[in-house]
């Protein structure tokens, strides 16, 4: 176990050493720090940094590679009273309480907004929000959403019966997250969530995107387990919150947070028992919630999900018999099952409103346009992060064949007829994390050197992600925090296409994006709140994507209802903890106190101008 040597509320300064220290590393030409988006595959990574030619490109290193600490999976027997309950938390260790264990009763249910920031830049280099194509306005009920996630914002991970997830052992594994940050205390939304609703209706969000932590329903995980009655009513009390103060729920089931008994008792998503736990918990809250919640996802980015199963601290936890470049596979495959079975129920059960799971990543443009090789492995990028869950829902019920053709049943399983059956239309809208497009090429050596060879370094995928151009090494777009170099870019001007793109391969009636948002470089630097307030690239980020989104609806037709902004606040954001910075609210990690960044203020006056009542 990972003693911690820092607790993440007074620690700010040693986060900027850590940072300035990995910043070092990199300047000299070390290892780079880690990246929060490990790719599906489970060959070399895949995400390359912009280096002045394609022949420099480098691949990024993150984590350590071993020295987790975690029992032989299976060996820790079911136990479901509360000493079998501390024994799971004994594998996590000691844990922060939070500061007050009360749901905190806002002063006013009032929020009145700063006054407005003043102009960015002269208008005639960039519009107010307004002022951003003013004519063009978003269709009837469209949703300005933000975003958030059970393990980033809410806190009190030990409070009112939760069992352990995944992410609170990960937080200790040593280099499990760049800062050592916890999501023991984090923002405490789990007991300020009302103080958070209010503050966001304030800004005229319509909707918020949250997610609900399996762990405090089922503290063990299990079908055969007990249902924690407090979790459950925790979250029928967020949910009446939201809609009393306008804000429509939209919850998803799993985001990453997977209960740890599940994988203390069998490897979690790598093994299959895991189907019908997840089917138990779906239907226990679908029950509970019904009508209440009008828009559900099952999974939250499941391909990124699936690919962290094979990397440190994760794969210590991997069924017997599973090893790391199965994993992924093998995962995906249970994760496509519980969520047809969980949609299965949801529509058996009448369960009102509209289910999907939440799609990340982009299709890829080729980056030599002067070889087939480059489109070719654009069409091996699509399929393993997108067509991978996106066929199975909405084309085919089956794997992309480029998959299958690549990868032997033992690491992807085929679907029977019924299996098929199953997962084709077992969505009711497309949902994608549009965070950015990159540049894809084919391996240096041909895509025929790999496709066949599982010893080549980019196998199974056999390709490459690239984040500069191929004529003179320009940047897709501009860069955020270092800390997300390896997968982040800010790229609104192939937004559209990218788009468009979508709705060609994967026909929908109905899309959401449903998370996208810039984390604003370097911001952990700052200590005056004056500085950090002015989040200009996550600014301009939002307004291009939002001026593109407003423009694939009018001009190309893509019928996109909601756009949520990741991050409704500042949060733990994975293994680069607080460190890197998504939201449009800052927190303040030793009052917790909230506020606007220009962003938020910015978002507010844009979808005023922009939403139709
Ligand atoms: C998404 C993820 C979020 C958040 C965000 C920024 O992929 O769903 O939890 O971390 O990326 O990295």
């Amino acid at each position: 176990m990972g003693a911690r040597t820092l607790t993440q509320r007074n620690a700010s300064k040693m986060y900027s050493k850590i940072l300035l220290v990995a910043l070092l590393v990199r300047v000299v030409g070390g290892a780079g720090v880690s990246s929060s988006k490990p790719a599906l595959s489970t060959g070399a990574s895949l995400t390359v940094s912009a280096a002045s030619s394609a022949s420099a490109m480098t691949t990024a290193t993150s984590t350590p590679t071993s020295g987790a600490n975690f029992p032989p999976v299976g060996s820790i027997p079911k136990d479901f009273s509360p000493a079998g309950l501390e024994k799971l938390w004994d594998l996590v260790g000691p844990v922060e309480p939070p500061p007050f264990t009360t749901t905190v009763t806002p002063t006013s249910t009032r929020v009145i907004l700063p006054s407005p920031p003043p102009p960015l830049y002269p208008t005639f280099y960039a519009p107010a929000p307004k002022d951003v194509l003013p004519n063009l306005k978003f269709p009837s009920g469209f949703k300005f959403g933000v975003a958030t996630a059970a393990y980033q914002v809410e806190g009190a991970v030990k409070n009112e019966g939760k069992g352990p997830s995944v992410w609170d052992w990960n937080s200790r594994q040593p280099g499990g997250v760049i800062d050592n940050t916890t999501g023991d205390v984090i923002d405490l939304n789990y007991y300020l969530y009302k103080e958070d609703v209010v503050r966001i209706a304030a800004l005229g969000v319509t909707a918020h995107s949250f997610s609900i932590s399996w762990a405090r329903i089922f503290p063990f995980g299990t079908a055969d387990s007990p249902v924690n009655q407090e979790g459950l009513q925790h979250y029928s009390d967020v949910i009446d919150y939201h809609i009393q103060n306008g804000i429509a729920p939209v919850a998803t089931l799993f985001h990453w947070d997977t209960p740890l008994a599940l994988s203390a008792y069998y490897g979690g998503f790598t093994s299959p028992q895991v189907v019908d736990d997840f089917i138990n918990y779906a239907k226990t809250v679908f029950k509970a919630y019904n009508g209440r919640v009008q828009t559900w996802y099952t999974f939250n980015e499941p391909a990124v999900y699936c690919g962290q199963t094979a990397g440190y601290p994760f794969n210590a936890t991997l069924t017997p018999g599973v090893n790391a470049s199965m994993a992924p596979y093998i995962c995906s495959y249970h994760v496509l099952k519980a969520h047809a079975g969980a949609v299965k129920a949801f529509r058996e059960m009448k369960i009102q409103g509209e289910i999907s799971l939440k799609n990340d990543d982009f299709t890829g443009i080729p980056w030599r346009s002067n070889t087939t090789e480059d489109a070719l492995a654009v069409e091996r990028h699509a399929a393993f992060h997108i067509g991978v869950f996106s066929d199975p829902l909405y084309t085919t019920g089956d794997w992309p064949t480029i998959m299958t053709d690549t990868l032997p049943p033992s690491y992807l399983p085929r679907f029977t007829e019924q299996e098929k059956q199953d997962n084709l239309g077992s969505a009711d809208f497309f949902a994608i994390d549009s965070y950015r497009e990159s540049w894809i090429a084919a391996p240096d050596d041909g895509l025929a050197a790999c496709v066949g060879n599982m010893s080549h370094p980019l196998w199974p995928e056999c390709h490459s992600v690239v984040l500069f151009d191929s004529n003179a090494g320009w940047a897709a777009g501009i860069s955020p925090d270092p800390l997300s170099e390896t997968w982040l870019q800010a790229t609104p001007n192939t937004l559209r296409s990218y788009l468009k793109d979508l709705q060609t391969r994967w026909p929908t009636k109905k899309m959401y994006i449903s998370e996208f948002g810039f984390d604003e470089p370097f911001e952990a630097f700052w200590t005056d709140l004056f500085r950090i307030k002015e989040d200009v690239a996550r600014t301009n980020y939002l307004m291009t994507y939002l001026g593109q989104i407003l423009l694939s609806i009018h001009e190309d037709g893509v019928p996109i209802q909601g756009a949520f902004i990741w991050a409704m606040m500042d949060n733990a954001e994975w293994n680069s903890g607080i460190t890197a910075k998504f939201g449009i609210q800052h927190v303040n990690y030793t009052t917790l106190e909230r506020t606007y960044k220009r962003s938020a203020l910015s978002l507010a006056e844009f979808f005023e101008a922009h939403l139709q009542s």
